[in-house]
Protein backbone atom coordinates (compact mmCIF):
# COMPACT_ATOMS: atom_id res chain seq x y z
CA UNK A 1 0.00 0.00 0.00
CA UNK A 2 0.94 3.73 -0.47
CA UNK A 3 1.80 6.07 1.45
CA UNK A 4 0.71 9.94 1.57
CA UNK A 5 4.13 10.13 0.14
CA UNK A 6 3.62 7.73 -2.69
CA UNK A 7 5.91 5.68 -1.60
CA UNK A 8 4.60 1.54 -1.82
CA UNK A 9 5.29 -0.10 1.89
CA UNK A 10 5.55 -3.72 1.51
CA UNK A 11 8.09 -4.75 4.21
CA UNK A 12 8.01 -4.74 8.43
CA UNK A 13 10.46 -5.71 10.58
CA UNK A 14 9.70 -7.60 13.34
CA UNK A 15 11.54 -7.19 16.81
CA UNK A 16 10.82 -10.26 18.98
CA UNK A 17 12.31 -9.48 22.14
CA UNK A 18 13.97 -6.72 23.53
CA UNK A 19 16.37 -9.41 25.28
CA UNK A 20 19.98 -9.70 24.15
CA UNK A 21 22.76 -12.11 25.00
CA UNK A 22 25.72 -9.80 23.72
CA UNK A 23 25.63 -5.58 24.56
CA UNK A 24 27.11 -3.98 21.98
CA UNK A 25 28.69 -0.68 22.77
CA UNK A 26 27.11 1.02 20.51
CA UNK A 27 23.54 -0.53 21.23
CA UNK A 28 22.39 -1.58 24.57
CA UNK A 29 23.61 0.46 27.48
CA UNK A 30 23.70 -1.75 30.62
CA UNK A 31 20.89 0.23 32.67
CA UNK A 32 18.22 -0.52 29.87
CA UNK A 33 15.05 -1.49 31.90
CA UNK A 34 13.74 -5.32 30.02
CA UNK A 35 10.20 -4.91 29.13
CA UNK A 36 8.10 -7.02 31.22
CA UNK A 37 7.36 -10.58 29.92
CA UNK A 38 3.30 -9.85 30.00
CA UNK A 39 3.99 -6.57 27.55
CA UNK A 40 5.51 -8.51 24.90
CA UNK A 41 3.32 -9.72 22.07
CA UNK A 42 2.60 -13.58 22.10
CA UNK A 43 3.44 -15.58 19.01
CA UNK A 44 0.01 -16.14 18.35
CA UNK A 45 -0.73 -12.13 18.12
CA UNK A 46 2.06 -11.61 16.20
CA UNK A 47 1.18 -14.29 14.00
CA UNK A 48 -2.50 -12.09 13.95
CA UNK A 49 -1.23 -8.37 13.18
CA UNK A 50 1.12 -10.30 10.49
CA UNK A 51 -2.19 -11.41 8.51
CA UNK A 52 -3.77 -8.10 8.68
CA UNK A 53 -0.47 -6.59 7.74
CA UNK A 54 -0.39 -9.07 4.57
CA UNK A 55 -3.78 -7.46 3.55
CA UNK A 56 -2.68 -4.54 3.73
CA UNK A 57 0.23 -5.28 1.44
CA UNK A 58 2.93 -6.71 3.34
CA UNK A 59 4.77 -9.29 1.46
CA UNK A 60 8.08 -9.07 3.35
CA UNK A 61 9.00 -9.95 6.53
CA UNK A 62 12.58 -9.15 8.39
CA UNK A 63 12.46 -11.05 11.87
CA UNK A 64 15.29 -8.78 14.63
CA UNK A 65 15.35 -8.33 18.17
CA UNK A 66 17.14 -7.51 21.05
CA UNK A 67 18.72 -11.11 19.15
CA UNK A 68 15.40 -13.28 17.75
CA UNK A 69 17.16 -16.48 18.55
CA UNK A 70 17.26 -15.24 22.73
CA UNK A 71 13.70 -15.68 22.44
CA UNK A 72 12.50 -19.25 22.67
CA UNK A 73 10.02 -20.98 19.65
CA UNK A 74 12.01 -18.21 17.03
CA UNK A 75 12.49 -20.87 14.69
CA UNK A 76 8.88 -21.73 14.78
CA UNK A 77 7.74 -18.60 14.32
CA UNK A 78 9.51 -18.49 11.61
CA UNK A 79 8.25 -21.13 10.03
CA UNK A 80 4.73 -19.56 11.04
CA UNK A 81 5.59 -16.72 8.72
CA UNK A 82 6.54 -18.32 6.31
CA UNK A 83 2.94 -20.00 6.12
CA UNK A 84 1.26 -17.42 5.94
CA UNK A 85 -0.31 -16.74 2.33
CA UNK A 86 0.92 -13.79 0.69
CA UNK A 87 3.98 -13.37 2.37
CA UNK A 88 6.74 -13.91 0.11
CA UNK A 89 9.95 -13.90 1.61
CA UNK A 90 11.12 -13.96 5.48
CA UNK A 91 14.61 -13.14 6.89
CA UNK A 92 16.25 -12.95 10.17
CA UNK A 93 18.76 -10.79 11.44
CA UNK A 94 21.34 -11.64 14.65
CA UNK A 95 24.09 -11.55 16.35
CA UNK A 96 24.93 -15.40 15.02
CA UNK A 97 26.05 -16.19 18.67
CA UNK A 98 23.38 -19.03 18.75
CA UNK A 99 22.68 -19.55 15.20
CA UNK A 100 24.80 -22.91 14.40
CA UNK A 101 22.52 -25.09 15.83
CA UNK A 102 19.26 -23.58 13.73
CA UNK A 103 20.67 -23.58 10.32
CA UNK A 104 19.41 -26.93 9.11
CA UNK A 105 16.23 -26.44 10.49
CA UNK A 106 15.97 -22.59 9.07
CA UNK A 107 17.22 -24.19 5.09
CA UNK A 108 14.17 -26.64 6.15
CA UNK A 109 11.44 -24.09 6.47
CA UNK A 110 13.06 -21.81 3.58
CA UNK A 111 14.28 -19.19 5.52
CA UNK A 112 15.22 -16.63 2.49
CA UNK A 113 17.95 -14.94 4.51
CA UNK A 114 20.19 -14.48 7.42
CA UNK A 115 21.92 -11.43 8.43
CA UNK A 116 24.79 -11.89 10.70
CA UNK A 117 26.37 -8.98 12.66
CA UNK A 118 30.20 -8.94 12.73
CA UNK A 119 31.80 -6.22 13.21
CA UNK A 120 35.14 -6.82 13.51
CA UNK A 121 37.29 -10.27 12.99
CA UNK A 122 39.47 -10.03 15.98
CA UNK A 123 38.35 -12.12 18.66
CA UNK A 124 39.55 -9.77 21.55
CA UNK A 125 37.99 -6.85 19.88
CA UNK A 126 35.12 -8.41 19.44
CA UNK A 127 34.43 -9.37 23.05
CA UNK A 128 35.24 -5.91 24.18
CA UNK A 129 32.95 -4.26 21.47
CA UNK A 130 30.11 -6.93 22.32
CA UNK A 131 30.59 -6.83 26.67
CA UNK A 132 31.84 -10.58 26.27
CA UNK A 133 30.87 -12.33 23.27
CA UNK A 134 32.57 -14.73 21.46
CA UNK A 135 33.51 -14.56 17.81
CA UNK A 136 34.31 -18.28 17.54
CA UNK A 137 30.55 -18.88 18.07
CA UNK A 138 29.65 -16.52 15.35
CA UNK A 139 32.40 -17.69 13.19
CA UNK A 140 31.30 -21.45 12.87
CA UNK A 141 27.47 -19.81 12.80
CA UNK A 142 28.88 -17.77 9.95
CA UNK A 143 30.84 -20.59 7.85
CA UNK A 144 28.21 -23.14 8.62
CA UNK A 145 25.27 -21.12 7.46
CA UNK A 146 27.15 -20.26 3.57
CA UNK A 147 28.08 -24.09 3.57
CA UNK A 148 24.34 -25.12 4.04
CA UNK A 149 23.63 -22.90 0.88
CA UNK A 150 21.35 -20.19 3.00
CA UNK A 151 21.36 -16.83 1.61
CA UNK A 152 23.94 -15.01 3.96
CA UNK A 153 24.70 -11.28 4.36
CA UNK A 154 27.37 -9.70 7.19
CA UNK A 155 26.93 -6.55 8.68
CA UNK A 156 29.32 -4.27 10.00
CA UNK A 157 28.94 -1.45 11.67
CA UNK A 158 32.38 1.66 11.10
CA UNK A 159 33.36 3.46 13.88
CA UNK A 160 36.42 4.85 13.77
CA UNK A 161 39.05 3.69 16.21
CA UNK A 162 37.23 0.95 16.59
CA UNK A 163 37.34 -1.32 13.42
CA UNK A 164 38.36 1.29 10.76
CA UNK A 165 41.38 -0.09 9.94
CA UNK A 166 39.94 -3.42 9.25
CA UNK A 167 37.44 -2.22 6.59
CA UNK A 168 39.45 -4.42 4.04
CA UNK A 169 39.86 -7.48 6.01
CA UNK A 170 36.15 -7.73 6.53
CA UNK A 171 35.71 -6.78 2.82
CA UNK A 172 37.43 -9.72 1.27
CA UNK A 173 34.97 -12.06 3.20
CA UNK A 174 32.82 -11.64 0.26
CA UNK A 175 35.99 -13.23 -1.70
CA UNK A 176 36.44 -16.19 0.33
CA UNK A 177 32.51 -16.64 0.52
CA UNK A 178 29.39 -15.92 -1.37
CA UNK A 179 28.57 -13.36 0.82
CA UNK A 180 27.32 -10.33 0.92
CA UNK A 181 29.35 -7.95 3.13
CA UNK A 182 27.56 -4.54 4.04
CA UNK A 183 29.23 -1.88 5.80
CA UNK A 184 27.24 0.47 7.81
CA UNK A 185 27.22 4.12 8.85
CA UNK A 186 27.10 4.49 12.25
CA UNK A 187 23.52 6.21 13.16
CA UNK A 188 23.84 8.25 16.46
CA UNK A 189 21.70 6.68 19.56
CA UNK A 190 21.04 7.50 22.95
CA UNK A 191 23.51 5.62 24.36
CA UNK A 192 26.58 8.22 24.82
CA UNK A 193 29.47 5.97 23.06
CA UNK A 194 31.53 8.79 22.36
CA UNK A 195 31.52 6.58 18.77
CA UNK A 196 32.05 8.80 15.46
CA UNK A 197 31.21 6.74 12.27
CA UNK A 198 33.46 6.35 9.02
CA UNK A 199 31.24 7.95 6.36
CA UNK A 200 30.12 5.70 3.81
CA UNK A 201 32.58 7.46 1.76
CA UNK A 202 35.58 6.52 3.48
CA UNK A 203 34.60 3.12 3.64
CA UNK A 204 34.34 2.81 -0.09
CA UNK A 205 38.02 4.26 -0.92
CA UNK A 206 39.20 1.70 2.11
CA UNK A 207 37.41 -1.02 -0.27
CA UNK A 208 39.24 0.22 -3.03
CA UNK A 209 42.80 0.23 -2.09
CA UNK A 210 42.09 -3.69 -1.95
CA UNK A 211 39.58 -3.64 -4.85
CA UNK A 212 40.37 -1.13 -7.68
CA UNK A 213 37.40 -2.67 -9.88
CA UNK A 214 35.00 -2.48 -7.48
CA UNK A 215 31.51 -0.73 -9.02
CA UNK A 216 28.31 -0.30 -8.68
CA UNK A 217 25.88 -3.34 -8.71
CA UNK A 218 22.40 -2.74 -9.42
CA UNK A 219 21.35 -6.40 -9.13
CA UNK A 220 18.59 -5.93 -5.92
CA UNK A 221 19.61 -8.41 -3.21
CA UNK A 222 17.15 -8.22 -0.34
CA UNK A 223 15.09 -5.34 0.58
CA UNK A 224 16.64 -3.13 2.76
CA UNK A 225 18.81 0.15 1.75
CA UNK A 226 21.45 -0.83 1.12
CA UNK A 227 23.52 -0.15 -2.22
CA UNK A 228 25.74 -2.50 -4.40
CA UNK A 229 29.12 -2.83 -5.35
CA UNK A 230 31.01 -5.59 -7.02
CA UNK A 231 34.58 -6.76 -7.86
CA UNK A 232 35.35 -9.49 -10.17
CA UNK A 233 37.39 -11.43 -7.86
CA UNK A 234 34.08 -11.21 -5.30
CA UNK A 235 31.91 -14.30 -4.92
CA UNK A 236 29.69 -12.21 -3.25
CA UNK A 237 29.41 -8.49 -3.19
CA UNK A 238 30.08 -5.45 -1.08
CA UNK A 239 26.82 -3.30 0.19
CA UNK A 240 26.98 0.37 1.50
CA UNK A 241 24.15 1.43 4.38
CA UNK A 242 24.68 5.27 4.52
CA UNK A 243 21.77 6.65 6.48
CA UNK A 244 23.74 9.80 7.55
CA UNK A 245 25.54 10.30 4.14
CA UNK A 246 22.66 8.94 1.77
CA UNK A 247 19.52 9.95 3.38
CA UNK A 248 17.45 7.03 1.50
CA UNK A 249 14.39 8.05 2.99
CA UNK A 250 12.42 9.36 0.01
CA UNK A 251 12.44 5.19 -1.19
CA UNK A 252 11.70 3.76 2.03
CA UNK A 253 9.58 0.41 2.08
CA UNK A 254 9.21 -0.30 5.64
CA UNK A 255 7.51 -0.16 8.80
CA UNK A 256 8.40 -1.82 12.44
CA UNK A 257 6.66 -4.11 14.61
CA UNK A 258 8.27 -3.55 18.24
CA UNK A 259 7.68 -6.66 20.64
CA UNK A 260 5.72 -4.85 22.58
CA UNK A 261 3.31 -4.47 19.59
CA UNK A 262 3.70 -0.67 18.45
CA UNK A 263 3.74 -0.01 15.21
CA UNK A 264 6.76 1.94 14.68
CA UNK A 265 6.55 4.10 11.72
CA UNK A 266 9.81 5.03 10.74
CA UNK A 267 13.01 4.17 12.42
CA UNK A 268 13.91 7.95 13.61
CA UNK A 269 10.22 9.21 14.94
CA UNK A 270 7.87 8.04 17.51
CA UNK A 271 4.85 7.38 15.90
CA UNK A 272 2.99 4.71 15.63
CA UNK A 273 0.32 2.68 16.78
CA UNK A 274 -0.06 0.70 19.83
CA UNK A 275 -1.30 -2.72 18.16
CA UNK A 276 -1.37 -4.70 21.32
CA UNK A 277 -3.78 -2.42 23.15
CA UNK A 278 -6.18 -2.86 20.38
CA UNK A 279 -5.96 -6.73 20.55
CA UNK A 280 -5.89 -7.15 23.85
CA UNK A 281 -9.13 -4.64 24.52
CA UNK A 282 -10.68 -6.90 21.62
CA UNK A 283 -10.79 -5.73 18.42
CA UNK A 284 -11.73 -7.90 15.32
CA UNK A 285 -9.42 -8.54 12.23
CA UNK A 286 -11.21 -6.34 10.09
CA UNK A 287 -10.66 -3.98 12.44
CA UNK A 288 -7.10 -4.15 12.94
CA UNK A 289 -6.74 -3.81 9.14
CA UNK A 290 -8.03 -0.32 8.88
CA UNK A 291 -5.91 0.98 11.66
CA UNK A 292 -3.00 -0.67 10.25
CA UNK A 293 -3.99 0.89 6.65
CA UNK A 294 -4.55 4.55 8.79
CA UNK A 295 -1.30 4.23 10.19
CA UNK A 296 0.74 3.32 7.73
CA UNK A 297 -0.48 5.70 5.29
CA UNK A 298 0.64 8.54 7.77
CA UNK A 299 4.43 7.20 7.71
CA UNK A 300 6.85 10.16 8.23
CA UNK A 301 8.14 11.95 5.26
CA UNK A 302 12.23 11.30 6.93
CA UNK A 303 14.64 10.80 9.65
CA UNK A 304 16.12 14.13 11.45
CA UNK A 305 19.92 12.99 12.35
CA UNK A 306 21.12 15.76 10.54
CA UNK A 307 20.12 19.25 13.01
CA UNK A 308 18.06 17.27 15.31
CA UNK A 309 20.59 16.91 17.64
CA UNK A 310 18.94 13.68 18.94
CA UNK A 311 19.46 9.88 17.60
CA UNK A 312 17.60 6.48 18.03
CA UNK A 313 16.85 6.10 21.52
CA UNK A 314 16.19 2.38 22.25
CA UNK A 315 17.99 0.67 19.57
CA UNK A 316 18.54 -2.75 20.62
CA UNK A 317 14.38 -2.85 21.37
CA UNK A 318 13.60 -1.33 17.60
CA UNK A 319 15.94 -3.71 16.12
CA UNK A 320 17.57 -1.56 14.16
P1 LIG B 1 17.81 -6.91 3.78
O1 LIG B 1 18.87 -6.33 2.90
O2 LIG B 1 16.52 -7.14 3.05
O3 LIG B 1 18.26 -8.14 4.47
O4 LIG B 1 17.40 -5.84 4.90
P2 LIG B 1 18.17 -4.78 5.81
O5 LIG B 1 19.48 -4.42 5.26
O6 LIG B 1 17.21 -3.65 6.02
O7 LIG B 1 18.32 -5.55 7.18
P3 LIG B 1 19.25 -5.50 8.46
O8 LIG B 1 18.39 -5.95 9.58
O9 LIG B 1 20.46 -6.31 8.23
O10 LIG B 1 19.64 -4.00 8.68
C1 LIG B 1 20.88 -3.47 8.28
C2 LIG B 1 21.04 -2.04 8.75
O11 LIG B 1 20.15 -1.20 8.06
C3 LIG B 1 20.80 -1.83 10.24
O12 LIG B 1 21.80 -1.01 10.76
C4 LIG B 1 19.49 -1.10 10.26
O13 LIG B 1 19.40 -0.25 11.37
C5 LIG B 1 19.55 -0.31 8.97
N1 LIG B 1 18.22 0.01 8.52
C6 LIG B 1 17.26 -0.87 8.17
N2 LIG B 1 16.15 -0.19 7.81
C7 LIG B 1 16.42 1.12 7.97
C8 LIG B 1 15.67 2.31 7.78
O14 LIG B 1 14.50 2.30 7.43
N3 LIG B 1 16.27 3.49 8.04
C9 LIG B 1 17.54 3.55 8.46
N4 LIG B 1 18.06 4.74 8.68
N5 LIG B 1 18.29 2.45 8.66
C10 LIG B 1 17.74 1.26 8.41
N1 LIG C 1 23.96 2.41 13.76
C1 LIG C 1 23.96 1.56 12.71
N2 LIG C 1 23.66 0.24 12.81
C2 LIG C 1 23.35 -0.22 14.03
N3 LIG C 1 23.03 -1.45 14.45
C3 LIG C 1 22.80 -1.42 15.78
N4 LIG C 1 22.97 -0.16 16.24
C4 LIG C 1 23.33 0.60 15.16
C5 LIG C 1 23.65 1.97 14.99
N5 LIG C 1 23.66 2.83 16.01
C6 LIG C 1 23.01 -2.61 13.56
C7 LIG C 1 23.56 -3.87 14.19
C8 LIG C 1 22.89 -4.95 13.36
C9 LIG C 1 21.69 -4.27 12.74
C10 LIG C 1 20.40 -4.89 13.04
O1 LIG C 1 21.70 -2.93 13.22
O2 LIG C 1 24.93 -3.95 14.12
O3 LIG C 1 23.73 -5.43 12.35
FE1 LIG D 1 22.47 -7.15 20.70
FE2 LIG D 1 22.34 -6.41 18.15
FE3 LIG D 1 22.34 -4.55 19.99
FE4 LIG D 1 24.55 -5.98 19.60
S1 LIG D 1 23.59 -4.60 18.08
S2 LIG D 1 23.62 -5.50 21.61
S3 LIG D 1 23.78 -7.92 19.03
S4 LIG D 1 20.74 -6.05 19.70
Amino acid sequence: MRDLFGRDIDYMRISITDRCNLRCKYCMPDDLPLIKHDDVLRYEETLRICRAAVKSGIKNIKVTGGEPLARKGCVGFLRDLKSIPGIEHVTLTTNGILLAPYIDKMNEIGLDGVNISLDTLNPDKYRQLTGGGDFFAVWASLTKAVEAGLRVKVNCVAIIGQNDDEIADIAKLAEQMPVDVRFIEFMPTGVDTGFEGLPGDDILSRVREVYPDLSGDPTRRGFGPARYFKSEKMRGSIGLIDAIGDCFCPGCNRVRLTSEGFLKLCLFHEDGLDLREMLRAGANDGEIEAAFKAAVTHKPERHAFAGSGHGIKNMSRIGG
